[in-house]
């Protein structure tokens, strides 16, 4: 089969990363995509189970800070696009362990930026081809709860307060730095907080649906009253997508839904949905615990992503409404994943399905 575009794609384990794998392999039949994923804790080879055996894909368990096995890799793929999705991503843990957050964000980023320079450079030059990097909205900081219409755009300046946001905007930085510096052809995406299907169960809302189906409490932060701005995972995977093909080089595009919600919402409605599909009323808000807060806790996440509808014409298709059903739907449909993460033993996948597998 001729492909016509091959995708280096990071992270591709992970919730977004996997989702946008599967995305793409079903929209384009004529792509390939390569999957470089260390596996830490957040990455799960399950979510994958469907293209394992599709010729156009192929996994690599690389660590995106390997100098070495990056660029042999590269050498051998002369990808098209590189997009880079492998990050630690949760606010929590950069908080306990900030360290690791820098040396994956911002040194594995600077690592894939130079490998993906030397490969580009030895290898035809940078026409066709493009860097992306996948950012979040919290690198703008955090917008009060008295100015509901004040939005961040990507002018913004950047004013991170997390270990994660800063890795974030560092890694961000260093992007936009190879574009001024040696012409590095890229584009960086910065999106607001995403759910759906195979999001790793520290983050709220699959936290929140997994306590809720066991009846264990459900710990919101402080008053609950932060807001954030949700976005369904395949919208975002829609905009990657079409940022990728039709973005304009050097620019940056924020991509959010105008889905505010604060936390307490949020938990809300899931304790009505999951009761609803599964015919419980235990389920109910006498299981809502509040917390100490978290330290740092930013307000409120406000995203315009006026930019990307009007250049490139995306806008998030998906309700929250709609979308929290959805997700409430996978999860209940999909125990057995929920009972392998939180059990451990989908850490055993890799071994048991790549373990006894000769190299080709
Ligand atoms: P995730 O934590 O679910 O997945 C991260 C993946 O990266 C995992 O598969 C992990 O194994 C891999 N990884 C981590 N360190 C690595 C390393 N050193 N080398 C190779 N692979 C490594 O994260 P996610 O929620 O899917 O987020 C993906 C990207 O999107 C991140 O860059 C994140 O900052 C960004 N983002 C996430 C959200 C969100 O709501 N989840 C919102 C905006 C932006
Ligand atoms: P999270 O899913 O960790 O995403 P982020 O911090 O990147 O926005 O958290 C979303 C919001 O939910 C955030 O305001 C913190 C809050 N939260 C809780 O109240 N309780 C929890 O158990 C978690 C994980 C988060």
């Amino acid at each position: 089969m001729a492909f016509t575009k091959t995708y280096l794609v990071t992270g591709g384990a992970g919730f977004i990363g996997s989702n946008f794998v599967l995305y793409m392999l079903k929209k384009h039949q004529d792509i390939r995509i390569i999957n470089v994923d260390s596996l830490t804790y957040a990455g799960n080879l399950e979510n994958l189970i469907s293209v394992q055996d599709d010729p156009r894909y192929v996994f690599k368990q690389i660590d995106i800070r390997d100098k070495d096995e990056i660029s042999r890799l590269m050498d051998a793929e002369k990808p098209d696009y590189v997009i880079n999705f492998a990050a630690e991503s949760h606010v929590d843990r950069s908080i306990s362990d900030p360290g690791a957050f820098a040396s994956t964000n911002v040194m594995g980023t600077v690592n894939m930026l130079n490998c993906t320079m030397a490969c580009w450079e030895a290898n035809g030059g940078y026409e066709g081809r493009k860097y992306l990097q996948v950012s979040t909205d919290e690198v703008y900081g955090t917008l009060s709860l008295d100015e509901l219409d004040s939005f961040f755009y990507e002018t913004t300046p950047l004013s991170p307060h997390s270990p994660y946001s800063a890795s974030k905007a560092s890694a961000d930085m260093f992007v936009m730095a190879y574009a001024d510096t040696f012409g590095l052809p890229v584009n960086i995406t910065r999106c607001s907080n995403n759910y759906g299907p195979f999001q790793f169960p520290e983050k709220l809302i699959p936290l929140m649906i997994n306590n809720a189906l066991d009846h264990k409490e459900l710990p919101v932060y402080g008053d609950g009253l932060n807001i954030r701005d949700w976005l369904y995972v395949e919208d975002h995977c829609k905009a990657i997508d079409m940022v990728c093909s039709e973005g304009k080089l050097g620019e940056i595009y924020n991509v959010g839904g105008h889905n505010e919600r604060n936390n307490l919402y949020i938990v809300k409605t899931v304790i009505d949905e999951v009761s609803k599909a599964v015919d419980d009323a235990s389920i109910n808000e006498d299981l809502i615990v509040h917390v100490e807060d978290r330290k740092g806790h930013d307000r409120r996440y406000g995203i315009a992503p006026d930019k990307i509808k009007e250049d490139l014409g995306w806008f998030p298709e998906t309700k929250f409404e709609d979308g929290i059903k959805l997700t409430i739907q996978w999860y209940l449909e999909n125990k057995e994943w929920m009972e392998n993460v939180t059990s451990g033993a989908y850490r055993n996948y890799y071994q048991t399905m790549y373990g006894a597998r000769k190299k080709a």
